[in-house]
């Protein structure tokens, strides 16, 4: 990476996208980073397509306001809901996304191994864009769909260490342990804050966790190569909820977060915040 650094902006519902940027900072230690968090519009999980689409479009027109050159999607819901259309809004921003890690889990299935599950919000896996994806994959019929529910907000109102989320997160965790699983795929950006936890809920039997997150920070570093350096190394964050909480997921992941700055609300009239997508617990 030249002197000087391409200037990428990263953004998700909340805190979890944090899991995200931790993994850019170490691939583009060099790179500019401003992360918006949307806490007070979370969760997307849980919303309709249109809702996630105008979230989405107001934190990419506003970090392409702050100078962003590439953005990154740090959200799986809003990768499955809104990517395309981000794209189509601009399409000489390159966009990175996010998606559950579902190939990989089963290329690295051997004989023996337990069925691959997979924790995401019900909007990643009602989506037509994961469900193409799980089509294309042969062996998807060893895969066993957990949604989450809620899991998202508990610990965007509580924190990952919250007895809250950390009672949800022990309840969708039955089937997965029931059904044997070997392999969980991380669909949702916030989940890998839970991690100890998830491998607390299933033990004794050890399971491999599958984060895209580094996947994602290999592909923005590619994508990166090709843009002029317009800033400084350093990382900027902007939240609409709790800063505090921010600061502290951030350390969490490693990161120092030393100032969170008010997220402003376009003047644009609000999306409607109804909860569209039901959630469907037990879909397999
Ligand atoms: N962190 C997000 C994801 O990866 C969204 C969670 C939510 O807001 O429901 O899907």
């Amino acid at each position: 990476m030249p002197a000087g650094a391409p200037v990428i902006g990263v953004f998700d519902s909340g805190v979890g996208g944090l899991t995200v940027l931790a993994a850019l900072r170490r691939r583009l230690p060099a790179a500019r980073l401003l992360y918006a968090a949307d806490s007070a519009y979370a969760p997307y999980g849980e919303r309709d397509r249109d809702y996630v689409l105008e979230r989405s479009r107001r934190l990419a027109s506003f970090l392409l306001g702050q100078g962003a050159q590439m953005l990154v999607v740090a959200c799986n819901t809003a990768t499955a809901l809104a990517i395309a259309e981000l794209r189509g809004g601009w399409p000489d921003v390159p966009f990175v996304g996010i998606e559950p890690a579902i190939k990989p889990a089963l290329a690295a299935r051997r004989a023996g191994d337990g069925p691959v599950g997979v924790l995401a919000t019900p909007g990643t896996l009602a989506s037509d864009k994961f469900r193409s994806l799980l089509a294309r994959q042969r062996g998807g019929d060893e895969v066993l769909l957990q949604p989450c529910p809620g899991l998202a907000e508990a610990i965007e109102t509580h924190g990952p260490q919250g007895a809250e989320p950390l009672a949800l997160l022990r309840r969708f965790c039955v089937a997965l342990q029931r059904a044997g699983c070997t392999r969980v795929v991380l669909g949702c950006t916030h989940y890998p804050l839970l991690a100890g936890a998830i491998r607390e809920a299933l033990a004794p039997r050890e399971v491999e966790l599958l984060d895209p997150a580094d996947a994602v920070a290999a592909q923005a570093l590619r994508l990166a190569q090709d843009l002029p350096a317009r800033g400084d190394a350093g990382l900027q964050a902007w939240s609409n909820g709790d800063p505090r909480l921010l600061q502290r997921v951030a350390q969490a992941c490693g990161l120092a977060l030393h100032e969170v700055l008010p997220l402003p609300e376009p003047a644009a009239q609000s999306p409607s915040r109804t909860r569209a997508v039901a959630a469907q617990p037990g879909l397999r």
